[in-house]
């Protein structure tokens, strides 16, 4: 992993908890409410994600930056044959991994601390998605080629767009705690998916972002 890789892990490795409460709603209610407003893209990417991974039944999916796994168990959940998630933080894979055995996925369900770039597969997986990912990734287009590679049917991806009212206050939010963060415009999508090669591909503007399905 090379520095800025580095300094990511270490971001959220300090934030898995309260990245994780996002999801579980354990805050105050008046902290629930701003989540309903400000991260409203964040519950509806997800909503978005799980419906373009249909038929999720028998097949496998790779989860990109999976944080604590709220994707990768819900695909499990619905049936998917074989789930693996991979992310750089250690403390995201721990959280991923005691959910599974809880909830009974383990079996199915395979969690692994690592960059896609030195992730190598024994097989390829039906559909890989990276949500919540491309925000933190300076140079995308080695990680798109890599999905595209180890994808037989489809990639999805979400990018927070460059023209919002948000994207300046996170930059300098995240900024201050270490974190860097990357907006895309829909001209950009258009180019890296094209120099990724990925044969076509459909981007949706969902609230801040666009949700983008790439087919191998
Ligand atoms: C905002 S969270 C999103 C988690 C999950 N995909 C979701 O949407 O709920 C971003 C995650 O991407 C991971 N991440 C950041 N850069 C990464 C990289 N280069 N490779 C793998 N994971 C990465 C972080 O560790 C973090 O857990």
């Amino acid at each position: 992993m090379n520095n800025e890789i580095q300094a990511q892990r270490a971001f959220w490795n300090s934030e898995a908890d309260a990245f994780q409460k996002i999801y579980t709603h354990r805050k105050s209610r008046f902290a629930n409410t701003l989540d309903q407003i400000f991260r409203k893209d964040m519950y509806e990417r997800y909503e978005f994600t799980i419906a373009n991974c249909e038929p999720i039944k028998g097949r496998n999916f790779l989860d990109v930056g999976c944080g604590n796994g709220l994707y990768s168990l819900e695909l499990a959940r619905k049936g998917a044959g074989k789930v693996t998630g991979i992310d750089i933080a250690e403390v995201m894979i721990d959280l991923c991994r005691k959910s599974s055995e809880q909830q009974g996925f383990s079996d199915r369900c395979t969690f692994i601390q690592t960059d896609l770039l030195d992730f190598k597969p024994e097989s390829k997986f039906d559909v890989s998605f990276g949500i919540g990912l491309f925000d933190y990734i300076r140079d995308p287009l080695p990680v798109l080629k890599r999905m595209r590679e180890v994808s037989t049917d489809k990639a999805i991806m979400a990018f927070p767009r460059l023209w919002t009212w948000r994207a300046p206050i996170r930059k300098v939010r995240l900024a201050r705690k270490g974190c860097d963060v990357f907006f895309y415009s829909k001209a950009r999508i258009e180019n890296l998916m094209r120099d990724a090669g990925f044969s076509r591909h459909e981007i949706t503007k969902v609230g801040k972002l666009y949700c983008v399905v790439a087919y191998s």
